[in-house]
């Protein structure tokens, strides 16, 4: 990570040059960011390699959220407080550019670390992510995120899971 710095999203990056391969995706950074986060709909962080930090290599964004406790798996449920709704940290939407193969990792531990993180003063106790493709599920389920029955694009991970995966108890 020390080649890479990640960053709220700054007037300074250059949201034009960036493309991932997905031109919705593209296309969010370009147009809908900066209004998401103006209007406090997601916070938007920007991966940079540390020498040109005005190049986006990747980004994600973040929003609080919330699951039925019911669409969890009930092994995973009996483990969670018995309120119907359940806290949640959402990876709404994360990419990178093609010219950074390899800069996913960095960006989904950088997002889950951040999360765990943040979690500790404002609880959630899953993280959910919206995964727009078969690529993207695969790519998820690689660090063992759980489609959710009934959403078919919505995939989970305890934030118990992401404490171990990440060595970072309390
Ligand atoms: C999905 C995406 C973020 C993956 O980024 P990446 O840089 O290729 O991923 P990495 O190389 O860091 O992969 C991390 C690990 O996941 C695995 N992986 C990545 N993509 C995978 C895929 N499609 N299928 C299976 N495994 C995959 C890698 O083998 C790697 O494993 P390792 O750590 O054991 O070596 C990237 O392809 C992308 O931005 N795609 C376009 C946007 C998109 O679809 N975003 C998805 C969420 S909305």
């Amino acid at each position: 990570m020390s080649r890479y710095v990640c960053t709220p999203l700054a007037g300074h990056h250059d949201r034009t040059r960036f493309r991932c391969g997905v031109p919705e995706l593209d296309d969010y950074l370009r147009r809908r960011a900066g209004q998401d986060i103006r209007r406090r709909a997601a916070a938007v962080f920007v991966l940079s390699p540390a020498d040109e930090p005005s190049r986006v290599a990747g980004y994600y964004t973040l929003s609080a959220a919330s699951i039925v406790l019911g669409d969890l798996p009930k092994k995973v449920a009996k483990k969670l407080p018995r309120y119907p709704h359940v806290p949640a940290v959402l990876i709404g939407r994360l990419a990178r550019d093609t010219e950074f193969p390899g800069t996913g990792k960095l960006l989904l531990i950088d997002a889950l670390s951040r999360s765990l993180r943040h979690s500790r003063d404002i609880a959630a106790a899953v993280i959910l992510v919206d995964a727009k493709n078969d690529q993207a599920r695969t790519f998820y389920s690689h660090f063992g995120f759980t489609s959710l029955a009934g959403h078919p694009r919505r995939m989970f991970l305890p934030m118990k899971t992401v404490e171990a995966l990440l060595d970072d108890r309390p």
